[in-house]
């Protein structure tokens, strides 16, 4: 019998599952050499789409300072023979995409492949955890980011708001040194990088800016700035002291008022923009809910806790969504 043994590159090569804004902005970030206006081949860093066979796209992106970069990207297949050679695979589908996304990509990466999930909400990583235990050499880290990119066509995006990204190890092998210093190109124009151990208790906080800003801004049709209202702040008090008590089961201490002052905080940075979950619905598409108060309901049955607060906002979402498929033409 021959066993062939598995690549190790010791080189990064960067795969991005997901060409939707987030995925492509990750990609220009880790990819951009400076050079705007030509396109220029990105070596060590492709996307992986959902087309049948592999292909080559010229990319825009037009950064913050209105500067337009092209690039030539690779868009591997989901079958190509090269995703051996992936060592670093960030994951920036939508939530509910993670699990079937991933799983059959699984035995086709390199041996020690270190997987980066950065999605809103949170869930997927139980299921990617448990996942990864067919496959011990493989690393998992969490992340989270508030920048903001715009799609403007289906390869052109615009990066739309700059902000902080945080990432931290999971389960499985840590990632390389090598690897880590490669991720640091997500610093470029100065957005901060954050490495956090735990990772968890960082997620835990963005899930309460989601609960609060999602669900409130896709149901009131608003810009999230206009959360800033008197009247919205009872249910964003109740969403948080809810997600605060599950938090707690879970093993993760979270401070009410400074969480609150955070929603505020991030309520007035965004103001002017539609919320993901505003997009989806207006643009009826799924959107995250499960893994926003969803994921908060969820762990909250576990502990017998009631979260009425974030329960309403599931089932009013829900239901908007069903109106809307109703309302499609078939
Ligand atoms: O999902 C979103 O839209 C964003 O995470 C946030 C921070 C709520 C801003 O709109």
């Amino acid at each position: 019998m021959v066993v062939t043994s598995k690549p190790h590159p010791t080189q990064a090569n960067i795969a991005i599952l997901g060409a939707g804004a987030i995925g492509q902005l990750m990609f220009h970030k880790l990819g951009l050499t400076g050079q705007a206006t030509e396109a220029e081949p990105i070596r060590d860093v492709v996307l992986i789409g959902r087309q049948p066979h592999t292909q080559q796209h010229t990319l825009q992106f037009t950064d913050s300072n209105g500067q337009t970069h092209h690039t030539t990207a690779t868009i591997l297949n989901r079958n190509d023979a090269q995703l051996e050679n992936i060592n670093l695979l960030l994951v920036c589908v939508k939530a509910y995409q993670v699990e079937h996304a991933l799983q059959p990509l699984l035995s086709k990466l390199a041996q020690h492949c270190h997987i980066v999930l950065l999605h809103n909400g949170l869930g997927p990583h139980l299921a990617v955890s448990a996942a990864l235990k067919h496959f011990p050499d493989l690393g998992l880290s969490l992340g989270t980011t508030s920048q903001a990119a715009l799609k403007i066509s289906q390869w052109h995006i615009k990066h739309t708001g700059v902000g902080v990204t945080q990432l931290g190890h999971y389960c499985g092998t840590p990632l390389s040194a090598e690897l880590k210093h490669r991720l640091q190109a997500l610093h470029r124009d100065n957005q901060p990088l954050e490495w956090h151990q735990p990772v968890l208790p960082i997620l835990w906080q963005k899930l309460a800016i989601n609960a609060a800003i999602n669900p409130l801004s896709a149901l009131n049709q608003c810009a999230n700035g206009q959360l800033a209202a008197e009247e919205y702040q009872p249910q964003i008090t109740a969403i948080i002291d809810e997600l605060v008590n599950v938090a707690k089961c879970d093993g993760i201490e979270l401070a009410p008022a400074q969480l609150l002052n955070r929603v505020k905080q991030v309520i007035a940075l965004t103001s002017a923009n539609f919320s993901s979950m505003y997009q989806d619905v207006a643009h009826h598409r799924a959107t995250e809910i499960d893994y926003i108060n969803g994921y908060i309901c969820q762990q909250a049955k576990r502990y017998n806790l009631a979260t009425p607060t974030n329960q309403s906002l599931v089932t009013k979402i829900a239901t908007l969504s069903q109106q809307d498929k109703a309302s499609q033409p078939t």
